[in-house]
């Protein structure tokens, strides 16, 4: 495995790899890696020839400082991790490698057809201006064949589907299951920085969203959202930021339970931000 931290490296290993004629996986990363990035990994290698893995805290895509400062950072750790899954490459650069002043400060702008006007990015303004600046950016670099994406950023993933759809990127965007401890915490590089009684009260999350599909015949979205906040709410520590039930497509708030549709759910356990989400369909 080798660790890459310039663009100039990256781009003459691409130009290499380019004269073979192989597939190219790719899992864009924040580093802190877990088990749910673990099965992103071994996905991609298990489907590609080559593997590439991405460790970059995105500047852009934080709207709040405290939470870039405190997100966790362990190269070293990482590293370790991605050779036992047979990664073959991690492209790991700095904010000035990766951005130009201009770049920095969020000149990028993206047009996302309403995706990015609810949930997360009611909540995150300009949080997915960064995703797509970011995430387009390395395609553009790594060039993949597959890029693998987790579930957990539900919203997330629909934007990158639009993003390569509307960039034009020749890239098959594969979307993977979320990954929960076995208590049913979605797992998450946040989850680090809970305290035990912190992560105790946080399973409370999953754990009223699956119970919440009992109730998805008998109330409507809008009375089953009431439950799941309250119930929510009524733990210690936690503190719903929001709950919507969405269409999967237009992530607009659904009033009938006729459409595919996902509860998505962002809580503040103390100052951590978690977010998860659950799928409705399969229940009705
Ligand atoms: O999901 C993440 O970890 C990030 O948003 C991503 C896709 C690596 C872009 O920085």
């Amino acid at each position: 495995m080798r660790i890459i931290d310039s663009i100039s490296e990256l781009n003459s290993v691409r130009s290499q790899l380019k004269t073979q004629n192989i597939t190219i996986g790719f899992v864009p990363t924040m580093g802190a890696l877990h088990d749910g990035h673990k099965a992103l990994v071994k996905q991609s290698v298990a489907e590609n020839d080559v593997t590439f893995v991405s460790i970059f805290v995105n500047p852009t895509q934080f709207n709040n400082l405290t939470d870039l400062e405190k997100y966790p950072r362990n190269l070293s750790k990482d590293a370790s991790l991605l050779e036992k899954e047979g990664c073959d490459y991690i492209f790991a650069p700095s904010a000035s490698e990766m951005y130009d002043t201009e770049e920095l400060n969020g000149c990028f702008d993206f047009d996302f057809e309403g995706l990015d006007k609810v949930m997360e990015g009611k909540f995150r303004p300009g949080h997915f201006n960064g995703v797509v600046q970011v995430v387009s950016k390395l395609f553009r670099l790594v060039q993949p064949t597959r890029a693998y994406f987790g579930e957990k950023d539900f919203q997330q993933l629909a934007i990158i589907h639009h993003m390569v759809k509307s960039m034009g990127f020749d890239v098959q965007i594969i979307d993977c299951p979320i990954i929960r401890e076995d208590t049913g915490l979605a797992l998450s590089s946040r989850n680090e920085r809970l305290t035990a009684q912190q992560h105790k009260n946080a399973i409370q999350i999953s754990k009223v969203l699956f119970e919440s599909r009992n109730f998805a015949t008998q109330l409507s979205p809008d009375e089953l959202t009431d439950w799941v906040i309250k119930k929510i709410n009524a733990t210690d520590d936690l503190e719903v930021e929001y709950f919507e039930i969405v269409d999967v497509k237009s992530l607009q708030k659904t009033t009938n339970w006729e459409t595919k549709t996902v509860g998505c759910i962002a809580v503040f356990c103390g100052e951590v931000r978690l977010i998860d989400n659950i799928r409705y369909e399969s229940h009705i």
